[in-house]
């Protein structure tokens, strides 16, 4: 069986370190591995409008955002074909189709769906859209066929509805869609790095986030300003690891050779957790190996992305031709399933 890639990400903000970790780095790890016959990296403004109908400046001014991040990070369009999902018609359809297979009870319970609810304070003015996007999601899935979908651990609920999805159109219509299966970022603290606050999680409204296009110095500011452990005053306190979110950063980002680099006193990063424990470690000493630990990590994203910001009709080529050759994709498995659901009237002159 082909092995095949899908995932995605709504344009409503720029990409943050949160994404890059949680899912993003994965991606280029699967891509560089060539072990995967096709790649699609869907920029899903449709569904970023389920919850934005408002705000449509805001999806439009991002699409080119999360390109740059996209192209920045090492997804390389030679391998991965990088498209808008509003510019492929054929997922809307899919979505029609699929609307039938799955009830508004199973619906409610999705769990993502319903935090999201809660967030955004939709209570009993949930728009149909919003509510119905886990069906969407399940359409952009299977429209490109895809086998492997990895995404953060909060898309979980959507793979599993898709999977409930894909198994009863199948039942129903034959074997026709690709089950999918979801692949999740292995590092427990690298799928939900917290905010740089400290907070659960990385969130644009809160503004506790790294972003993948902060500047060097803006990403020394934020590092600087980080939450560590309250309780530890002065440099001789004994200090905790667990819940500091330097040391939470440096459990998802460390390599071993950054030690001999940048902090040759310490063999690795279990001798200087130990030093903080005990006291006579110093926070900004921990966050200043932060830093440069963080841009080991982000110096080549900022690189690459300057080579494409200064070369953005290069980009909107990039994303045309990701466009065509989803689009065509897509529309070769509607072939299948119109087919398989008998709607294919004029294929050949049965209906006479
Ligand atoms: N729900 C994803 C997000 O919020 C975006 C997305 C849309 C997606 N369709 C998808 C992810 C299909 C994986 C597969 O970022």
């Amino acid at each position: 069986m082909k092995k095949v890639i899908l995932t995605g990400d709504r344009p409503t903000g720029r990409l943050h370190i949160g994404h890059y970790a949680g899912s993003l780095k994965q991606r280029v790890t699967m891509q560089n591995s060539a072990e995967f016959d096709e790649i699609y990296i869907m920029i899903a403004d449709a569904q970023a409008l389920t919850d934005n109908a408002d705000n449509p400046q805001k999806i439009r001014d991002n699409i080119i955002n999360v390109a740059l991040d996209y192209l920045s990070i090492g997804l390389d369009p030679e391998k991965s074909t990088i498209f808008i999902q509003s510019m492929v018609p054929q997922l809307t359809e899919l979505t029609f189709y699929y609307m039938n297979l799955v009830t508004v009870a199973r619906l409610s319970r999705n769990p993502t769906v319903k935090a999201e609810i809660q967030q955004r304070k939709f209570e009993s003015s949930i728009p149909v859209g919003f509510f119905t996007y886990p069906i969407s999601q399940a359409a952009d899935i299977t429209a490109f066929g895809a086998s492997h979908v990895p995404v953060g651990e909060d898309q979980r609920p959507m793979l599993e509805q898709c999977r409930e999805i894909v198994a009863k159109f199948n039942s129903i219509y034959g074997d026709t869609l690709i089950m999918p299966q979801i692949v999740l970022e292995q590092n427990r603290k690298a799928q939900r790095l917290p905010g740089t606050d400290g907070k659960a999680k990385m969130s644009k409204s809160i503004g506790n986030c790294i972003y993948l296009s902060d500047t060097k110095e803006e990403v020394y500011r934020k590092v600087m300003s980080m939450y560590t452990d309250p309780d530890h005053i002065k440099i001789s306190d004994p200090g905790k690891v667990e819940g500091n979110t330097v040391f939470t950063y440096l459990d998802v980002f460390s390599k071993p050779e950054h030690f001999s680099m940048f902090l040759p006193e310490y063999d690795n990063l279990d001798s200087l957790k130990d030093h903080y424990r005990r006291g006579g470690l110093g926070d900004v000493k921990i966050k200043k190996f932060l830093a440069a630990v963080l841009e080991e990590e982000l110096a080549p994203i900022r690189r690459r992305r300057a080579y494409y910001e200064n070369n953005l009709p290069l980009v909107m080529e990039i994303l045309k031709t990701g466009c065509k050759k989803a689009e065509k994709k897509a529309g070769q498995t509607l072939e299948k399933v119109r087919k398989a659901m008998k709607i294919n009237y004029f294929d050949d002159n049965s209906l006479l």
